[in-house]
């Protein structure tokens, strides 16, 4: 039977880097956001960091205002950051762990350990309307501790299955499974992401918890080859088939 849908939000936060590393407007990450709705994506993804090294304020308050899309805004649990998502209201916002020196975003949020800024940041997130997912490491206390601050959803960090060798992925694998099912015992949508490619995309796309992924630098690297429509395409295949639909 086929599985219910799972979304595509694609993430085009390396459109903008891309961009940065002329310091001109192109390549312009609300045109990619309007090409990845075209091809087929079903929301978009952006990480405002602290630091404003890929996607900038102007860039999500035009996704927001011009593209017709479920926009995440990814971002760290900060005053500045809640007060950005306050007024621009997206849709939904992932909070995650954020420290200057990372390339990337490194392991998920430690709920468990956070001081009450983390649940400060979520009641007033959700009292914006807004839905809040804490981006964590497939660890069932992690996910608990997630829906008692109030979040409605968890992205689980699947980097370290997708970046595992083929042969050495069952484990990892396994591990999301399992936080998959914890987020739906915990009366959680799950999402997940972190490293996913066409390659790796079929077992998590295939976990039926799983609402949606989100996906970025592996499809806007593909788009140098193929295009992006066609990479957004391909990857919505690989997640048609592995929901058997
Ligand atoms: N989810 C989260 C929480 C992330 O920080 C990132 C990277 O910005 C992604 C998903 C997307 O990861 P990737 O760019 O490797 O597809």
């Amino acid at each position: 039977m086929p599985l219910t849908p799972l979304r595509l939000s694609v993430n085009v936060d390396h459109v903008a880097t891309l961009r940065n590393a002329r310091g001109g407007a192109f390549p312009c990450p609300v045109e990619a956001a309007r090409v990845a709705m075209e091809a087929g994506a079903d929301g978009v993804t952006v990480h405002l960091r602290e630091d404003r090294r890929h996607i900038r304020d102007r860039d999500v308050e035009r996704i927001a205002a011009e593209v017709e899309t479920r926009l995440n805004l990814e971002m760290a649990a900060t005053e500045e950051m809640v007060a950005i998502a306050c007024r621009l209201r997206p849709p939904a916002c992932c909070l995650v762990p954020e420290r200057r020196q990372e390339l990337t975003t490194e392991g998920g949020l430690d709920v468990l350990g956070a001081g009450p800024a983390l649940g400060e940041a979520v009641r007033r997130l959700a009292g914006a309307g807004i839905e809040v997912s804490l981006f964590v490491e497939p660890d069932p206390a992690q996910i608990e501790a997630a829906a008692r601050l109030g979040a409605q959803a968890v992205e689980l960090h699947t980097g370290p299955y997708a970046e595992a060798p083929e042969a050495a992925r069952g484990p990892h694998l396994a591990r999301l499974r399992q936080g998959a099912a914890a987020a739906r015992a915990a009366g959680l949508a799950c999402h997940a992401g972190h490293g996913l490619a066409y390659d790796s995309i079929g077992p998590v796309a295939a976990m039926p918890e799983v609402e949606e992924v989100s996906i970025g630098h592996f499809l806007v690297g593909q788009a140098l080859f193929e295009g992006l429509p066609a990479a957004v395409r391909r990857m919505k295949g690989l997640i048609a088939a592995a929901r058997g639909g």
